[in-house]
């Protein structure tokens, strides 16, 4: 098995981020990280390949990145991942490459006023979807001969507590687990597991999130803003490019010894 596998020679003098022909799948890739991630794989020669639930992003994505393509649906929906498995085999009939982005910031509050659907929703959605994409795409990875692997997306709340985000932190540190497990499982078959933690992301979503926490904590959007740098030692938030250069390092046949890692790009936030 891993014997099989052919890792070409790397030129220490002059590495480089190899990843021409790798076929990428990113999940909720049509905007946010995702969509940072999967245009990062498009300009250095990967084939890519999205899903989104949202179909007049996705089409508007498709339409701006030339090479790119996608397929609606829902990732917590297994009926919708069936059909990402259909256009994933038409297209590339295998695959390198495993990006599990899709996530959802979830409910903002206290544990006990949360509704049982709210917290069931962030579930299904940051953690159940990694399970049917892996369920489907690990034997494409299997049969891989390109050093392949699978990027889980978690969060900087999958390292540290994060009050008033109970449902989020609890499925972000789930995927640590699941990643950490994975590279044990997957590992003898030559197939790489690593989890992405990224720090608050500048744009709209980051400022919900801060929008959200203010009002929870009885701040302005100010207040609470600062109180989030404060706690970043560099002092700044993360770019979706930031997340998108780690994710080709760990695509790339430089990292084909990382395996099972939990790394974190977040300007090394202190605590949440
Ligand atoms: N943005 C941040 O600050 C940040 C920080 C740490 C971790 N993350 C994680 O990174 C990942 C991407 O976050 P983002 O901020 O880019 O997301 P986002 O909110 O910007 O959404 C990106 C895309 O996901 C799609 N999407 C939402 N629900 C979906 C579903 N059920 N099925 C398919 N597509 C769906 C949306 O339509 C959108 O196009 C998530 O797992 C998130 O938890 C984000």
């Amino acid at each position: 098995m891993i014997s099989a596998l052919t890792i070409p020679e790397i030129d220490v003098r002059n590495p480089e981020i190899d990843v021409r022909n790798l076929c990428v799948l990113v999940t909720a890739g049509a905007s946010g990280i995702g969509r940072t991630i999967a245009e990062s794989f498009v300009a250095a020669g990967a084939k890519v390949h999205v899903t989104d639930v949202v179909e007049s992003t996705l089409a508007a994505t498709i339409d701006a990145v030339p090479g790119l393509t996608g397929t609606i649906g829902d990732a917590s929906r297994a009926e919708d991942v069936d059909r990402v498995v259909v256009d994933v085999s038409a297209r590339f009939g295998g695959l390198d490459l495993l990006v599990n982005n899709a996530g959802i910031a979830g409910p903002t509050g206290r544990v006990d006023e949360l509704t049982a659907a709210d917290v069931d929703r962030t579930i299904d959605v940051n953690l159940k979807s990694q399970f049917y994409f892996l369920e489907r795409f690990v034997p494409f990875l299997k049969d891989s001969k390109r050093n392949p692997s699978i990027i889980g997306m978690s969060s900087v709340a999958g390292r540290v507590g994060y009050g008033f985000r109970t449902p989020y932190s609890a499925t972000k540190w789930a995927i640590v687990g699941l990643v950490k497990s994975l590279a044990i499982e997957l590992g003898p078959l030559g197939v790489r597991a690593n989890a992405i933690l990224p720090g608050g992301v500048q744009g709209p979503r980051m400022d919900r999130v801060i929008a959200a926490r203010a009002e929870a904590m009885g701040l302005s959007f100010e207040e609470m803003r600062n109180e989030f740098l404060r706690k970043i030692s560099l002092r700044r938030m993360v770019e979706a490019k930031d997340v998108a250069n780690l994710a080709l390092f760990l695509a790339s046949d430089l990292a084909r010894n990382i395996s099972g890692q939990i790394i974190s790009v977040d300007g090394n936030t202190e605590t949440a």
